[in-house]
């Protein structure tokens, strides 16, 4: 199979058919490493920032050293974005998606991080593929899975990690019940997160989302929706949900970096509200998309 993009990998970057880690990296072998998922809009990573904070987060909760400063890691994403393409100027639309992993390093296989003293940094980027308009215009329908979201004690939701079984073991059971993503409780019966993007639910026009001591990863996208809220008259607000929420939801939708908002109109059996997108959700989307525009419309004339 052919890979579209370009990989940074250590200092190298190569087309992405080419690019490869060692066998005895860590990342590969124990799944130790951390990761952030950013795309553009104007060809700026959005809220870089915050992703690098959250990287850096990450990072800590593994012992795993970031070896980098921000603006180091800009360039090096900067220079596999043009490599791949995907920096021309306007009038050219390509927006891209950058996947920046951080991983204990190549060394014996043993637990013990000092046979691990250089971390891997692996930087992916390629074209930034928007959902299908049918996403935004019809919605999707999501499952509430049987697998639950890692326990807070274990490996903790909110660090943001390559080890994704818990993530692919609940999106399995997704696409058998035909859902586009999966829907997660924690160990106590309160919804957490979905597998790859955030939840939230509309009552009453009040948007809600999980509150993080449910234990989930604090999306970008999840916090920018309280600003966002801010800017468009939407009450945004954090409580512990259950799954009997959902039942008395008027809208539901998930956040991502790559899905923005998209709004969920099914929840497997379940028909929210009027089965339709609803004008909470679209509103806010819009607001998500204007302010998405401006921050980084400036930040591209800044450059
Ligand atoms: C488990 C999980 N929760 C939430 C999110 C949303 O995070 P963000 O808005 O930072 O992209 C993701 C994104 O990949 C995720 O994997």
């Amino acid at each position: 199979m052919q890979m579209r993009g370009a990989v940074y990998v250590n200092g190298t970057i190569s087309p992405a058919d080419h690019a490869v880690v060692p066998v005895y990296d860590h990342g590969f072998v124990y799944g130790e490493g951390v990761y952030e998922t950013l795309r553009t809009y104007n060809r700026v990573p959005f809220l870089y920032d915050r992703h690098v904070k959250r990287l850096r987060s990450s990072a800590r909760h593994l012992s795993l050293p970031v070896p980098f400063d921000d603006g180091t890691l800009l360039g090096w994403i900067q220079q596999t974005m043009e490599a791949a393409g995907v920096q021309a100027a306007p009038p050219s639309n390509n927006e891209a998606y950058v996947r920046v992993l951080l991983t204990r390093g190549v060394g014996e296989l043993t637990y013990d991080p000092k046979a691990t003293p250089v971390p891997s940094l692996v930087i992916i980027a390629k074209p930034h593929e928007e959902p299908p308009a049918r996403v935004f215009e019809d919605g999707i329908k999501i499952s509430l899975v049987r697998v639950l979201r890692n326990h807070p004690g274990s490996v903790n939701p909110i660090i943001k990690s390559n080890n994704l079984l818990n993530n692919a073991l609940a999106m399995q059971e997704a696409y058998r019940r035909g859902g586009e993503e999966a829907l997660m409780c924690n160990y106590c019966g309160e919804l957490s997160e979905c597998a790859q993007s955030n939840l939230f639910i509309v009552r009453r026009g009040v948007a809600v989302t999980p509150k993080s001591k449910s234990g989930l990863l604090e999306g970008v996208t999840r916090a920018f929706i309280f600003e966002v809220g801010k800017d468009v008259g939407v009450d945004v607000r954090d409580e512990i949900l259950y799954p009997k929420d959902l039942e008395t939801a008027d809208e539901v939708f998930i956040t991502s970096t790559t899905r923005e908002l998209s709004p969920v109109v099914r929840i497997d059996d379940h028909v929210i509200g009027s089965g339709r997108p609803g004008p909470v959700t679209k509103k806010l989307l819009e607001g998500y998309r204007r302010r998405a525009q401006e921050i980084t419309a400036s930040q591209s004339l800044a450059r």
